[in-house]
């Protein structure tokens, strides 16, 4: 698995608005819209493109265009806020759907909805879920597009936890992560620290 960090000064003070306690919902929302273009567009970098010749208004021009099928899938709730931003840069990509609630107790997701395209197998993946805080949810979510024929397959997280990234490199070692910080680590209740809170109710004002 490779771990790819995404340095860029953008991406860290939309980050820094995020993390901010006094960041309302809309502001909160539009800060979580900004960084996942960053965040995706890097993803997507090794998308497979293919040379066409354009007509400008001054005459031919090289060009080339996606033709990968690019499939975005946000973890409910919090990673709808993610699409978006996805669509806006790939408006051809499908989106696949899986709902997963971590317990309030024991922080062990449990699903309650998925519904995928299909045909994936020679899709690309973009999972998008913004907290990579036990790594529970992200691998339950990468368990479902793998059984469902996925092979290509990127998770894009907003800000990630020591223990996240390591149960993703010991159950799939073959997912790359794109995420702009590893942050401290988890407390009891598996929250991660210094982190944002809780990213869905902050997102919604639940
Ligand atoms: C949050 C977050 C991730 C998950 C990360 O979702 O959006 O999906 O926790 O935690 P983990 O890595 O320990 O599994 P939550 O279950 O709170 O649901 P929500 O998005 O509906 O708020
Ligand atoms: N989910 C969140 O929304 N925040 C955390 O810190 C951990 C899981």
């Amino acid at each position: 698995m490779s771990l790819h960090l995404i340095d860029h000064p953008l991406a860290h003070h939309a980050l820094t608005e995020l993390r901010d306690v006094r960041t309302a919902p809309p502001e909160f929302r539009r800060a979580a819209t900004r960084i996942s273009l960053l965040l995706a567009a890097e993803a997507l970098r090794s998308v497979h493109t293919v040379v066409t010749t354009v007509t400008t208004p001054l005459g031919p021009a090289d060009g080339r265009v996606v033709r990968s099928d690019i499939v975005v899938v946000p973890v409910l709730r919090a990673g709808l806020s993610m699409v978006d931003a996805v669509l806006q840069l790939v408006p051809s990509a499908r989106v696949g759907h899986i709902g997963l609630q971590r317990d309030e107790m024991t922080a062990v997701a449990s699903r309650y909805y998925s519904k995928l395209p299909p045909d994936i197998g020679d899709s690309h993946i973009l999972m998008v879920d913004p907290m990579l805080a036990t790594g529970g949810s992200s691998a339950a979510a990468i368990d479902l597009v793998k059984a469902a024929g996925a092979r290509s397959i990127a998770l894009v997280c907003v800000i990630s936890a020591p223990e996240g990234v390591a149960l993703l490199q010991r159950t799939h070692p073959d997912v790359d992560i794109y995420t702009p910080v590893v942050d401290r680590e988890l407390n009891a209740h598996k929250f991660i620290v210094p982190g944002l809170g809780d990213f869905g109710d902050r997102l919604y004002g639940t």
